[in-house]
């Protein structure tokens, strides 16, 4: 399928006695904002993992811009721009050096760096804010440095997982501001997770629903709602009837909380 540009086949992902991800299959068009679906421990964050080269798979195939995740992981690596759920900027740097030292990690060339740093600031509504540290800027200026970070060596496919988590509704919305322009000007595929629905239908082209491991069903926001009957279903009603209830934002698990609370803190 030469205009996909992610494709999983029979993706499994075991830890001991927990399937985490659960022999899910899946392709993603070239240019596409797609969005993985799911309540907490459903699988997401292992699957991009998978998917970015950092956890082999236990079993099954996944390929990323024609690249094989394991054979193949440094030319996958080159092709990809990766915003871990858990901060990826050094609060003691400004900005500008954060990106700076982005832009040497991913190789991009000496002579195009300024102009790269530049225009991704640019992109990303961050030049006033340049030369400040870090540690100063708000969540949203986080997020945004980050994906200004993750796509500074203009990879084909972005992974954000819960780019918008511990968000206030502007910042939010900033937030897919920025990533339509990036699909818009770049042609950049954008692969995302995320627990909130509001925005996977607002935002994205076609929406993936993930439940303990396993794919529920795959469409446009539009199909998904088609697909539980009456003309006026909403999201909560797809997400109620594919996954078995309403999203859970929050549980009670340690790791999930802790986590959480770890990104709160964060971007607070
Ligand atoms: N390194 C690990 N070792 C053991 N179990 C793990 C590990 N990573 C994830 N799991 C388990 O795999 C399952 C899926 O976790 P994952 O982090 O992929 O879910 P998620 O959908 O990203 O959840 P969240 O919304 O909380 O981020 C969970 O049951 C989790 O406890
Ligand atoms: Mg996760």
């Amino acid at each position: 399928m030469p205009d996909s540009i992610l494709n999983l086949r029979s993706l499994t992902r075991r830890f001991g006695p927990v399937t985490a991800v659960d022999g899910i299959s899946l392709s993603v068009k070239r240019g596409e904002i797609f969005a993985l679906l799911g309540s907490n421990g459903a699988g997401k964050t292992t699957t991009i993992k998978i998917l970015t080269t950092m956890l082999p798979p236990s079993s099954g195939e996944a390929s990323v811009a024609g690249y094989d995740v394991v054979s193949q992981a440094t030319q996958v690596r080159r092709s990809m721009g990766y915003v871990p759920q858990a901060i990826s900027v050094d609060g003691s740097l400004t900005g500008y050096e954060n990106l700076v030292v982005s832009a040497k990690l991913y190789d991009v060339p000496r002579r195009e760096r300024a102009e790269r740093v530049a225009a991704a600031l640019k992109l990303v509504d961050l030049e006033d804010a340049a030369g400040r540290l870090v540690r100063t800027y708000s969540g949203g200026m986080i997020r945004r440095l980050e994906i200004a970070q993750s796509t500074l060596h203009r990879p084909p496919v972005v992974f954000l997982d819960e780019p918008t988590i511990g968000l206030d509704p502007i910042a939010r919305a900033s937030i897919w501001q920025h990533v339509t322009r990036l699909r818009d000007e770049f042609g950049t595929t954008v692969f995302f997770t995320t627990h909130y629905m509001e925005e996977a239908e607002e935002f994205c082209d076609r929406i993936a629903i993930m439940h303990r491991g396993r794919i529920s069903i795959v469409g446009t926001p539009e199909e998904l709602k088609a697909s539980v009957g009456s003309g006026d279903s909403t999201l909560d009603d797809v997400f109620v009837h594919h996954a078995g209830g309403v999203i859970e934002t929050f549980t009670s698990g340690y790791r999930e909380t802790s986590a959480r609370r770890a990104t709160a803190r964060r971007l607070a």
